[in-house]
């Protein structure tokens, strides 16, 4: 399975604090044609939180979007149902084939209730997480997906690299220093991983895409 991690970083490795391109990083993030976007749920809460309070749902958002096959599916990892009521902001999204959400067997029911009343595929992977391995083994084998593109925070990005899951890193260097704010992105990776550089670009006047293949 072929596993990209995309990230937008400060000169200083961190994940937040400053103001991210968002337009050159999705469009990096496309051009990798994954089959699949794998998030986690901070990210998303974090992401939809910033437009403000969630839009009331209409009689569209309890029905699978009729979208370009080609689009991946945004699977979300969220066990503890924290994106109840937010869904249909991320359905919405015109890039998103559909949304399929990873739970447990500790999912609160209610959140079970809430996904099947509004037709998101779900699968119980995990007893208390999500087991990654079974996850990446259903989603081959339901969804036919053979790339992942993972946009997420250190968390879920650091729990793929420490299972050598990772098969490319790619940064989007910004030019800023964020300094003692920072949230590194590396910050849970305890062990050196040696990296091979694929490509470096600059792009535009001010950031530049460095792809590494990590060395296990
Ligand atoms: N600069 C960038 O490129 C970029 C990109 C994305 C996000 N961000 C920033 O990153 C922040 C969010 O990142 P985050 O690190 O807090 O969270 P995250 O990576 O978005 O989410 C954590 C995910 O990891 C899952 N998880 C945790 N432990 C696990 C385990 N043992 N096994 C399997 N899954 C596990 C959680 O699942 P459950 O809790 O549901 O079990 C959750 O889905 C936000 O501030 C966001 O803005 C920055």
């Amino acid at each position: 399975m072929e596993i990209v991690l995309h990230n937008s970083i400060s000169l200083d490795g961190s994940l937040t604090h400053f103001d991210i391109d968002m337009g050159q990083h999705y469009q990096i993030a496309g051009e990798y044609k994954a089959d699949a976007n794998l998030i986690g749920s901070n990210t998303i809460k974090t992401g939809v939180e910033l437009y403000g309070e969630a839009p009331p749902e209409e009689s569209n958002d309890f029905k699978k979007p009729e979208r370009d096959k080609n689009l991946p599916n945004w699977v979300i990892i969220d066990t503890k149902g924290i994106l109840q009521g937010l869904l249909h902001e991320v359905r919405r999204f015109e890039f998103c084939k559909d949304v399929i959400i990873l739970i447990s067997r500790e999912t609160p029911e209610q959140y079970i209730k809430y996904l099947t009343e509004r037709n998101y595929d779900y699968h119980v992977v995990g007893n208390k997480k999500v087991d990654i391995e079974k996850a990446l083994d259903l989603l081959s084998e339901k969804y036919d997906v053979s790339s992942i593109l993972v946009d997420t925070g250190s968390t879920l990005g650091n729990i793929l690299l420490k299972k050598r899951l990772v098969t490319k890193i790619s940064i989007l260097v910004h030019p800023i220093i964020v300094g003692s704010k920072s949230h590194n992105m590396f910050r849970n990776i305890d062990a050196n991983i040696k990296l091979k550089l694929l490509s470096s670009k600059t792009l535009g006047d001010n950031n530049i895409l460095l792809v590494y293949e990590p060395i296990y």
